[in-house]
């Protein structure tokens, strides 16, 4: 608990990576850049980027969010910037890559994490509106920021990555919509394979199990609830923010550069894809 609340403190957000020469987990050198959306887990792909040596734009809805994670970074030495967007805004989408490119001179690297979902229950339940929201923001918003970043991506050879979930194997039934859109992420992968791959780019997904962040509070919050999802992770755990970015960051390397349109699941255990 202890470590969480570290995490859903400080929210981060989106960024972009710039190139830069850094190393991967493992130590060996590589060049590349990044791209980061998203708050906990968004948040600590941002400083396992930057650790890694990128130089990472991050941005989400609300610039003091946007501010405290750069401020944050920065306080620990890394090389971190931040642009407010709010993804369904295409001005916004444009402003976050000019931005980025101005300030790095290059982008290449993306990583998709901002998400939503503001219904939790029964999925006949849910509102048009609802709906709405959950796949403008998680699908549509990120197939165009993913188009727009794709002339500047495709110049040295790019990556994207799309923070995805289990639960689109595995639909959660208080969370439906929600899981239909992050399948419809999983989908977004393999149908751009080809067509980012003609253009020297990998797009894969990293598939997040039960990550303990304020998103996915109603699966811990309660005791009880919290028991019965634990009780489906082998691991007998929730997973760590830092745990998806490990995986984001080695996809993103040139270590991962025969990996394409894949959905790398990160769960635990999790038995996601029978
Ligand atoms: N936590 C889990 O168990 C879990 C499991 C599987 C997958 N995931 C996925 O992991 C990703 C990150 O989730 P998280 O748990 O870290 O949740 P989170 O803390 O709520 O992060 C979501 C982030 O998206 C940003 N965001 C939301 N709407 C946005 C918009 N319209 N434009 C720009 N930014 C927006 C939020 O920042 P602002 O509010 O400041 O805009 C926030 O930083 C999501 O894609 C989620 O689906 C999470």
């Amino acid at each position: 608990m202890g470590e969480y609340i570290a995490y859903e403190t400080i929210i981060a957000n989106r960024s972009v990576m710039r190139q830069h020469s850094f190393t991967n987990p493992i130590n060996k050198p590589y060049r590349k850049d990044y791209s980061i959306i998203g708050c906990s887990i968004g948040f600590a792909i941002a400083r396992r980027m930057a650790q890694e040596g990128a130089n990472v734009m991050v941005s989400s809805r609300k610039s003091e969010n946007v501010e405290k994670a750069v401020h944050q970074l920065q306080s620990e030495g890394l090389d971190v910037r931040g642009v407010k967007c709010h993804v369904g805004d295409p001005k916004q989408r444009t402003n976050l890559i000019t931005e980025t490119v101005k300030t790095f001179g290059q982008l290449d690297i993306l990583v998709l994490n901002a998400a939503v979902n503001p219904h939790v229950g029964e999925m006949l339940e849910i509102s048009e509106q609802q709906w709405d929201k959950i796949f403008d923001v998680n699908v549509k918003s990120s197939f165009f920021l993913l188009k727009d970043a794709v002339p500047h991506l495709e110049r040295n050879g790019g990556s994207i990555t799309f923070i995805t979930s289990v639960s689109a194997y595995v639909p959660y039934e208080l969370i439906g919509a929600y899981s239909v859109s992050k399948a419809a992420q999983i989908g977004m992968v393999k149908s751009l394979v080809v067509a980012c791959s003609k253009k020297n780019i990998r797009v894969n997904a990293v598939a997040a199990g039960l990550i303990k962040t304020s998103f996915s509070k109603v699966m811990w919050n309660n005791k009880s609830v919290a028991e019965s999802y634990l009780n489906s992770i082998p691991s007998g755990r929730f997973g760590l923010p830092e745990e998806i970015a490990t995986v984001t960051a080695f996809l993103a390397s040139d270590e991962a550069s025969y990996i394409l349109g894949e959905t790398i699941v990160v769960g635990g255990g999790i038995t996601s894809r029978f």
